[in-house]
């Protein structure tokens, strides 16, 4: 999603930016920009291209600047034209960049005209850019200040004014943004990793938050324009995170990375104890009498994978929402419900906006699954586990997917104990099942090369159908989910009970479908299931447990699973239908990081 870098040096900040905006690129967009302050005037380059076409265009007009804002824009209002790509201009005088969504923009855009503002874009952004300059007065500093309170909805801005051509205001209030520390020189960007290489010393801002970098001084203010230190920040996790290494896609280093995620995510686990979720967790789990867990996309199927462990192993129940759902439904609230959310980035707007809703509603206690640990959502949650992912680039989520999994399934263990539902000999074979995960989990990746022979065929298809039952439906449907997202083939996941009840209309020889096999209490139902398949002349794609007994033959294709991982199982399943969605996609020659129309992190409703 949208993605802002702002720089203000004594050196030409052109290369910072684009390397920024590059950085930035993973999150998805469809255009992008660059304004400087050069010589007393505004200039300003935009593409509806790639980063590498804004650089090329940038070049050739020569532009350089010592003072400038940057932005990747992914469309809401108005289509990705380039007048409506960032940087917008008030007249000659205010540049600004902008993530999130302004409400109110057409209430202050009618009231923009009317003062002779003439819009040249159909952007909710360009109001803030008018409203600056209609309320500065020369001190740039005290117009975003006054303009944000009129402002309603979600934004990070970076502005500019070519009267204090060494002067940057930001202002945040529901988007992220940072402030990065140099030598005489300042940075602002939505995400610190756009500034790696460039400075690893980082302020987070929070929530209202203005600031007014320069040269040589950061002034940060609060929402109520009072002077409010934040603690700078050594970030230096982002170290060689660009690297591609021996891949092709960062999504396929980040299936490959998994071994490692898991492993760091479990890191320093001696056993299974309330505190692995924040000092104060026994006494809010111990008064935990059901559970609601809020997430959206891959995490949504994280947290409805966890439901079937926390029900079965911790003998609570589980509720699991669509964030964007949950917010806006006339839901009844529990006082003991612990609220779970789900989030790799910890800055989704639906996921941050539920968790609120139900905080209004009454439910105080809260927990995320997050792998930013300096997210609004690690923030505004009382407890948390930080899974140890790592950076994540692609746009599919992969190695979150299976830390999430991780995470949830300790979580799990903890509210089983405390609800006196885990005996020791219990514990000590789930640690050991643990802490054996990575190396289960790599030898399912060596299932790669005969992954890449299904993948041609699945290549030639428009429609694919996912079956799992039980706990593994979920990864059905996280399945399902890669393959549409990367290769654009249409795929859905259903429990393999339902085939009956509609989806067996759509099987012909023509129709792949994706078995998920493991050798558990459901087997028997399944091969009925895979036989309704083949009476129809569906051609069956198994990723069969070694134990199952299902066979190679006309119209099923086996893939063998090293092991059969128990309640673990569903971490193991999932890594092979990541490896045939990025193969499929490799074959159609898709965009496999950045597919068309996604975002990695949405941070707008
Ligand atoms: C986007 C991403 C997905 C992700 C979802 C939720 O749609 O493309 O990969 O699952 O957002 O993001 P979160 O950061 O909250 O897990």
């Amino acid at each position: 999603m949208c993605g802002i870098v702002g720089a203000v040096a004594k050196r030409n900040v052109v290369p910072v930016m684009l390397e920024g905006l590059k950085r930035l690129e993973y999150r998805g967009y469809d255009s992008c920009g660059i304004a400087l302050c050069t010589e007393g005037h505004l200039e300003r380059s935009r593409s509806t291209s790639r980063v590498a076409e804004l650089e090329k265009q940038v070049n050739g007009r020569h532009l350089s600047g010592f003072l400038g804002i940057a932005h990747t824009r992914w469309a809401t209002h108005g289509a990705p034209t380039t007048d409506n790509a960032h940087p917008h201009f008030s007249g000659e005088r205010i540049a600004l960049v902008h993530n999130g969504i302004i409400e109110n923009h057409a209430v202050l855009r009618a009231e923009l005209e009317a003062k002779g503002y003439v819009f040249s874009s159909q952007t909710d952004t360009e109001v803030i850019a008018h409203l600056i300059d209609s309320l500065y007065q020369g001190d740039l500093l005290k117009a975003v200040q006054s303009a944000v309170t009129r402002l309603r909805g979600a934004f990070a801005i970076a502005v500019i004014c070519r009267d204090e051509p060494q002067r940057m205001v930001g202002a945040r209030q529901g988007s992220p943004l940072v402030v990065g520390i140099g030598e005489n020189e300042h940075f602002l960007a939505s995400d610190a990793l756009a500034l790696a290489g460039t400075t690893d010393r980082i302020v987070y801002l929070e929530e209202g938050d203005t600031v007014d970098i320069s040269l040589n001084d950061c002034h940060i203010y609060d929402a109520q324009g009072r002077p409010a230190p934040r603690e700078v920040r050594v970030v230096s996790v982002y170290a060689g995170v660009s690297e591609l290494g021996p891949y092709r896609h960062f999504m396929q280093k980040e299936i490959f990375e998994q071994p490692r995620a898991i492993s760091d995510t479990l890191q320093g686990l001696a056993g299974i104890s309330p505190e692995l979720f924040g000092d104060g967790a026994l006494p809010i789990l111990q008064q935990t009498d059901s559970i609601l867990i809020l997430a959206c996309g891959t995490s949504y199927y994280a947290g409805l994978t966890a439901k079937y462990w926390m029900e079965s192993i911790a003998r609570i129940p589980v509720e699991v929402e669509i964030a964007s759902e949950y917010r806006y439904r006339d839901s009844v609230p529990s006082p003991n419900r612990l609220v779970v959310t789900i989030s790799q980035s910890g800055e989704t707007a639906d996921t941050l906006a539920a968790l609120r809703h139900a905080r209004d509603l009454g439910m105080n206690r809260s927990l995320t699954i997050c792998n930013v640990a300096t997210s609004a959502m690690v923030r505004e949650c009382a407890l948390s586990y930080i899974t140890r992912a790592g950076v994540e680039i692609g746009v599919a989520s992969t190695k979150a997917f299976t830390t999430q999994l991780t995470a949830l399934f300790l979580l799990s263990l903890v509210i089983a104990k405390i609800r006196g539902r885990l005996t020791p000999e219990q514990e000590a074979a789930h640690m050991k099942s643990l802490r054996h995960l990575p190396v289960a989990v790599s030898a399912v990746l060596a299932l790669e090369p005969q992954i890449i022979a299904w993948a041609e065929d699945f290549s030639r298809h428009n429609d694919a159908l996912f079956l799992g039952r039980g706990i593994h439906y979920p990864i059905a449907l996280e399945g399902a989910l890669k393959l549409k997202e990367i290769s654009y083939i249409h795929a859905e996941a259903y429990p393999a009970g339902e085939l009956k009840h509609g989806p067996l209309a759509l099987v012909t020889d023509k129709m792949p479908v994706v078995t998920i096999a493991p050798n558990d209490d459901l087997l028997e139902k399944l091969k009925s299931n895979m036989q309704e398949v083949r009476a129809r002349g569906g051609q069956l794609y198994v990723f069969a447990d070694s134990d199952t007994r299902i066979m190679s033959q006309e119209g099923i294709h086996v893939i063998r699973m090293p092991e059969n991982y128990g309640q673990l199982s569903p971490i193991l399943h999932v890594i092979p239908l990541q490896l045939l969605a990025y193969h499929t996609a490799l074959v159609r020659g898709t965009d496999v990081d950045k597919p068309r129309n996604l975002a990695k992190s949405v941070t707008v409703e």
